[in-house]
């Protein structure tokens, strides 16, 4: 796989985590920066954990501090998901290290439109961040080369009925975002649990390894695990949403995507923060169709993410 300059804008929790370990390990990444916002847990949470996660990794990467909050809405969080500490409560030591002075949002500006050969962009997290550096410097637009989101769902949502938490914690930031004219992928839930799943025989064979890296993800898989089985009663995959939107972003190939018209619904009394994403059968035939602006990944290539996980964490 080629070699790809990435920057990760996350809110991280615990699949944060996982996504993170494994951009920053994988031999075919070089993440420039991350740049942290509010989401799953408070800002200063965010950032404590992004810095523990980047000294697990043994790599060297700033960490920038964003948006504390979304553009309108109240702050939403999600402990109940991620523990009170968002790395699920397993107790890892404090980071050594602390955050840039630099904004992420000044950074993500002076990035990507100083650098002659722009890098890939992630988004793990809502879109805040994102959203304000498009506002404070429009030229922006043509000089993201193209965003790989985790975000959404196709056909309903997992804090509301009709919304991902991403989208439903700040829709505004969202709707700007994929208003604009950057090429966009969004990893929705429904291709990540049915696809990108992770079994006992792959947490064993992380756990196995005695990395930092390893060590850190194997405890928050097996949490993870532990978690689920007690939810389904029974042995149930991992399928962690932000790692899987890093495996596509790394190897596109293992998943299948199709264009489509994303719209946001910002106003909605029982849809606030849905992608509401047009599958019409002859939607190109229809006058009130919008063109497409996002390609929604459909499918993923299940052997081919575990591969990719386990490259990335087992080789030093
Ligand atoms: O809905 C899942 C997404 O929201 C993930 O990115 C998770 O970390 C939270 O940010
Ligand atoms: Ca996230």
């Amino acid at each position: 796989m080629p070699h790809q300059n990435i920057i990760i804008d996350c809110d991280t929790g615990v699949d944060d985590a996982l996504a993170l370990l494994v951009a920053l390990r994988a031999p075919s990444c070089n993440v420039l920066g991350i740049t942290c916002v509010g989401g799953n847990v408070p800002l200063s949470k965010v950032v404590r954990n992004t810095l523990v996660i980047v000294e697990h990794a043994r790599r060297d990467v700033p960490v920038h501090q964003g948006a504390a909050r979304p553009l309108l809405a109240p702050p939403i969080t999600a402990e109940y998901v991620h523990g009170s500490d968002g790395l699920g409560d397993i107790g890892f030591p404090e980071p050594q290290g602390a955050p840039t002075a630099e904004h992420a949002v000044d950074y993500l500006i002076r990035t990507f439109m100083e650098t002659p050969d722009p890098p890939l962009l992630i988004t793990l997290a809502p879109l805040t961040n994102i959203a304000l550096a498009l506002l404070k410097e429009p030229r922006l637009e043509e000089h993201i080369p193209h965003i790989v989101m985790m975000a959404g769902g196709i056909t309903g949502g997992n804090t509301t009925a009709a919304a991902e938490f991403n989208m439903f914690v700040d829709p505004e930031a969202a709707d700007i975002v994929f208003r604009s004219q950057i090429p966009k992928t969004m990893v929705s839930l429904e291709p990540i649990s049915d696809g990108a799943t992770l079994d006992e025989a792959e947490v064993a064979q992380i756990e196995a390894c005695s990395s930092p890296w390893c060590w850190a993800m194997g405890r928050l898989l097996r949490k993870n695990l532990i978690r689920l089985e007690q939810l389904a009663g029974c042995p149930h995959p991992v399928s962690p949403p932000d790692l899987a939107a890093v495996a596509v972003a790394i190897d596109p190939d293992l998943a299948i995507t199709e264009k489509r018209h994303v719209a946001i619904e910002t106003r909605g009394e029982h849809t606030r923060g849905m992608t509401l994403v047009d599958n019409r059968r002859f939607r190109h035939l229809m006058s009130n169709a919008a063109p497409p602006n996002v390609a929604v990944v459909t499918a993923i290539n299940t052997a081919r993410f575990q591969a990719l996980v386990l490259n990335a964490l087992l080789h030093d």
